[in-house]
């Protein structure tokens, strides 16, 4: 049987409901019968039941409660209301609850059938549209996903060259093996502490990560001349911020750390470089870097004089805040250096400092 064409007919009066079924099964319909509403309900439990024909006023629970109970079970069961003609404003009432029309009694039975056609019609656009919606939902959510992965993979191609980037200075410079990543984890602790954002903090990680990658680009004789630099190999050096600047220029994703690698090496009272700027003129994620960099720089053997101790370093930050670094910096990165007392406020510098290995020396100027 087409589940399609089956209609409900609920009335109290078997006379009325008997006029209903034998009309519109004879119209092609497949029509079940319920005396109440109750019954009808458990009908409607059982069986799908796209159209209803219910009498308004019936002993027990009544057409309008009834037409709440179906639409808060099956939405897309349309019902169509009998009613007296007495009783059209609660017909009308009906129809604001969600009835799809209303037939006055006695039946103009080609009215009965116009409506109940038409019910079917709305219904099955009802359905169509849902099941387009539904569709497009779903096709939504694939391409979201679809999204999804595409930037987690690109993220991740954007990291490994990173990666490959540094694993190409470290090949080149063996003083810089560790120093970029422990630049970038202590950096990452000042900013967390200075209350930068998750994503701001993670800028200056890779601002870190990346701020020396212009020696690529400085002569290994320079790199690694055990002896003192002569004035032009030292100013071959100092061009490594700005070839870090034009190496990483071309990557979309590190337009906003590039002013932070470029100015590394500038100092707070203005004699540093590239370009001598001073004080809060520096970006602070610039003046930031140059302190956890300093200290790396300090506590890593040269080829002229072994590590300094870490309190000789502290110390030598702090003769030097307002002259090479921003004094309130030198405050955060000493505060932080012992780390906070317990676990919530997490390792201090000295403990990420010393979690990430040395080579054998880090050349820093
Ligand atoms: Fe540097
Ligand atoms: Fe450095």
């Amino acid at each position: 049987m087409n589940e399609k064409k089956r209609i409900l007919i609920v009335d109290d009066e078997s006379c009325v409901r008997e006029l209903l079924v034998h009309f519109l099964n004879n119209k092609g319909y497949d029509c079940i019968q319920a005396e109440n509403a109750q019954c009808a309900l458990n009908i409607l439990h059982q069986k799908n039941i796209p159209i209803i024909i219910s009498d308004i006023r019936m002993p027990g629970l009544d057409g309008i409660g009834f037409l709440q109970e179906v639409k808060q079970k099956e939405p897309f069961t349309e019902v169509i209301m009998a009613t007296a003609l007495t009783e059209t404003s609660t017909a009308v009432e009906a129809m604001r609850q969600g009835a799809y029309d209303y037939v006055v009694k006695p039946f103009d039975l080609k009215t009965v059938e116009t409506s109940v056609r038409r019910a079917f019609e709305r219904r099955q656009l009802l359905i169509e549209n849902k099941e387009y919606h539904d569709r497009l939902e779903e096709k939504v959510q694939e391409k979201t996903s679809e999204l999804v992965e595409k930037n987690t993979q690109l993220r991740l191609l954007f990291l490994n060259t990173i990666q490959s980037l540094v694993q190409t200075l470290e090949a080149k410079d063996k003083y810089t093996e560790g120093h970029s990543r422990r630049v970038a984890e202590m950096s990452s602790l000042m900013a967390k502490r200075l209350r930068f954002s998750d994503e701001d903090v993670e800028k200056l990680r890779l601002a870190g990560i990346l701020h020396d990658i212009g020696k690529i680009g400085v002569r290994e004789a320079c790199l690694n001349k055990p002896g003192t630099l002569t004035e032009a190999e030292s100013e071959e050096i100092k061009q490594h911020p700005l070839i870090s600047e034009r190496i990483l220029t071309p990557i979309e994703e590190l337009q906003e750390i590039l002013a932070d690698i470029r100015h590394h090496h500038e100092r707070y009272d203005g004699n540093g470089y590239p370009h001598g700027l001073r004080g809060v003129d520096i970006p602070l994620g610039a003046r930031i870097l140059a302190v956890a960099d300093s200290y790396d720089a300090m506590t890593s053997d040269r080829p002229y004089r072994p590590a300094l101790t870490a309190d000789k370093a502290l110390d030598e930050l702090e003769v030097n805040a307002g002259k090479q670094f921003d004094p309130q910096l030198i405050k955060v990165f000493i505060e932080l250096y012992d780390g906070s007392p317990g676990a919530k406020n997490g390792p201090g510098v000295k403990e990420v400092f010393e979690s990430i290995p040395f080579s054998q020396q880090s050349l820093c100027l």
